[in-house]
């Protein structure tokens, strides 16, 4: 071979660092291509923007006007001992009224005697609020619903809607023993009040009713009209009162005819990221749908068995659902993502390392930082479900005798679905497991009406536990992701600047930090579900304190509890907002 003059020792020590430097971009390139180096660097480069008015504005402080003149009443809500007293005794005889309300009750039309024991929950009412019996126009609606109306004296304001449930959820027996006082007992023992009903939701209830109480008896005459609205099963769906009182309201009153709904919600807590008081609104709800899958296979003998039974198959597509559960999707969309943001522009402690607020502030527009975000919020067993659709298997039957083949067996899959989801992208999820269970067994599959799957070669009761056939249905309708309240508008502010007001200038006196709202979701539902179209401006929103939302106050479970002080600090709120928005200013 002739070669260059490669002997030059010069040339080669240069063609050497040529080389060199070469190889090191390479391996440079290697480096971030093949690991995420890169996309930390972006990350390490963010600035977090602090205060920001744009990513998650505080509201101004917002106070009635009557605060000014005379703060008399509402300090006196939350620190009068006397007044305490009158209301620990109102919220304790609405528990004492045993409201438990079953899973599939037939209808008040149906069965009226059923539903009875409300009518003693409404003479308790009637008894301890003589005010607002007297002057509100109160209406029943499907008998035991409760709607009441304050006349507005300005037409051109919409009417706010006040919410709450009279219902419970049932006391299990077997606990009976290990409450610490009896749940119909409504005992306060001098800081917390106990019972089935304190904390979900007959506070509420009450909060109300006392706020309205207190204004008549001051002669207030309000502007805007107030309206108050009790449902009786929202714990069973709320197909029997708020259904019933949603379509009364808005026959009477029109579709968008509301300022607001605040119905029962989450309200203030110390966040434990940032060690701060934030208040969280729920301005967004999941979805919901319980499906049912039904297989049915030829019967025979049990001494001559196919290799997989109905039952055996149906346990397949249950492992098989649960092997392939639901990719979380965090989105600007979702009020989880607004919260994040909140946390990481409010950080009066900066407590939050500052590497955790870039990804968050990156999250919205790049995939590797979303990503790490979805993954913080996966690790806590509460916020996982907030962020991607939940399945649960809930129900599941067949088989009748020792001797037969199982020829129907059936599962129920409940799902809470994401904001970002659908139902019908569940159902289309659901069936494609269906079917994949169904290739293997040579089963043929109808889902939702319509034969999605007929196996090639398929002959009923042939070959190896072949034949047979999965139907899909779903029990009920189904629920989509509750449409979002809006959070850039003059009523969102009113909401924050009352709960600054209330919480900065009478509750927590030595703040040294402005209390931030941010926008939350609830992964269950409420009886919100059927006011949707009575107005955009939905706050599931109690605003009390609690230490701690999740286990703190036995909400469906032994020993539900209340800081009384937290049910003062509602009524307070109740008594501070209804003023405040009662102006036009308060419009969107
Ligand atoms: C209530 O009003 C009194 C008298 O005007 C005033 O001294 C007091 O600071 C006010 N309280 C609050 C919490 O603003
Ligand atoms: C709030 O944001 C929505 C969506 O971006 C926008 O359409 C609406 O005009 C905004 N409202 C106000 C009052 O700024
Ligand atoms: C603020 O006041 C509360 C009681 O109202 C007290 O527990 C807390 O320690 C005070 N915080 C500061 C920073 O002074
Ligand atoms: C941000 O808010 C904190 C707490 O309210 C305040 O102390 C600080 O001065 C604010 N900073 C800016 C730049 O506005
Ligand atoms: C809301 O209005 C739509 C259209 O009129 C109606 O079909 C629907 O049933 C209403 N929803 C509720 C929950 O009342
Ligand atoms: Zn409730």
């Amino acid at each position: 071979m002739i070669g260059l003059p490669l002997d030059d020792a010069t040339f080669k020590k240069r063609k050497f660092s040529i080389v060199a430097a070469i190889s090191f971009i390479v391996f440079l390139f290697i480096i971030l291509f093949s690991t995420n180096l890169f996309e930390y660097f972006k990350i390490a480069i963010t600035a977090i923007p602090k205060n920001d008015s744009k990513v998650c504005p505080v509201s101004e402080i917002i106070a009635p006007k009557s605060f000014y003149k005379d703060n008399s009443t509402v300090v006196s809500i939350l620190n009068d001992a006397n007044y305490k007293e009158k209301s620990i005794k109102r919220v304790s005889g609405a528990i004492q009224i045993d409201t438990q309300i079953f899973d599939n009750q037939p209808s008040v039309d149906k069965s009226p005697e059923t539903w009875k024991k409300f009518a003693k929950f409404h003479s308790y009412l009637q008894n301890t609020f003589p005010l607002v019996y007297e002057n509100l126009n109160v209406e029943t609606v499907n008998t035991f619903g409760l709607v009441y109306t304050w006349k507005g004296s300005n037409k051109d304001l919409k009417p706010i809607l006040l919410a709450a449930h009279q219902d419970t959820v049932p006391i299990q027996k077997d606990t009976l023993n290990k409450w610490t006082y009896p749940p119909l007992e409504g005992h306060y023992d001098g800081k917390f009040i106990y019972g089935r009903g304190a904390a979900d939701c007959k506070n509420v209830l009450i909060a109300i009713l006392e706020t309205l109480q207190l204004l008549l008896s001051q002669n207030y005459k309000p502007e805007r009209t107030i309206i108050a609205a009790f449902g009786f099963d929202e714990e069973s769906s709320g197909i029997q009162g708020a259904s019933h009182i949603a379509n009364h309201l808005e026959s009477k009153w029109g579709k968008d005819s509301f300022y607001a709904v605040v119905d029962e919600g989450p309200g203030l807590t110390t966040d434990t990221m940032t060690d701060t008081i934030i208040a969280t609104p729920g301005t967004g709800e999941k979805g919901y749908i319980d499906i049912l899958v039904e297989l049915e296979t030829p019967g025979g003998h049990s001494s001559i068995p196919p290799d997989h039974t109905s039952i055996g198959i149906i346990s397949e597509l249950g492992y098989l659902i649960e092997k392939d559960p639901y990719s979380p999707v965090l989105t600007p969309r979702n009020p989880i993502f607004n919260y994040f943001q909140c946390l990481a522009v409010h950080d009066p402690k900066d407590k939050i390392p500052s590497f955790f607020k870039k990804i968050i502030m990156r999250s919205g527009y790049d995939k590797f930082a979303n990503a790490k975000l979805i993954e913080k919020i996966s690790q806590n067993k509460f916020s996982k479900y907030l962020i991607r659709t939940s399945q649960a298997l809930d129900i599941i039957s067949g088989g009748e005798k020792a001797n037969a083949l199982p020829e129907n067996t059936k599962l129920l899959v409940n799902h809470r679905i994401a904001i970002e989801s659908n139902i019908e992208f569940v159902k289309q999820q659901f069936t494609a497991r269906v079917i994949e269970v169904a290739k293997r067994h040579n089963i043929k599959v109808k889902s939702f009406g319509k034969s999605v799957y007929t196996p090639e070669d398929y002959k009923h009761g042939s070959g190896n536990g072949g034949g047979g056939e999965f139907t899909i249905t779903a029990t009920h309708e189904g629920l989509e992701a509750a449409p979002l309240t809006p959070t850039n508008d003059t009523v969102w502010q009113y909401l924050s600047g009352v709960t600054r007001h209330v919480y900065e200038d009478l509750v927590f006196t030595n703040l040294t930090y402005p209390i931030v709202s941010s926008p939350a979701i609830m992964t269950g539902n409420t009886d919100t579900r059927y006011y949707w179209n009575l107005t955009r401006n939905i706050f599931r929103y109690s605003p009390f304190y609690v230490d701690s939302f999740i286990g703190g106050m036995g909400i469906h479970s032994v020993d539900e509890k209340l800081n009384f002080d937290g049910h003062l600090q509602l009524h307070a709120w109740f008594y501070e907002y209804l003023q405040a928005i009662d102006t036009v200013k308060a419009d969107n």
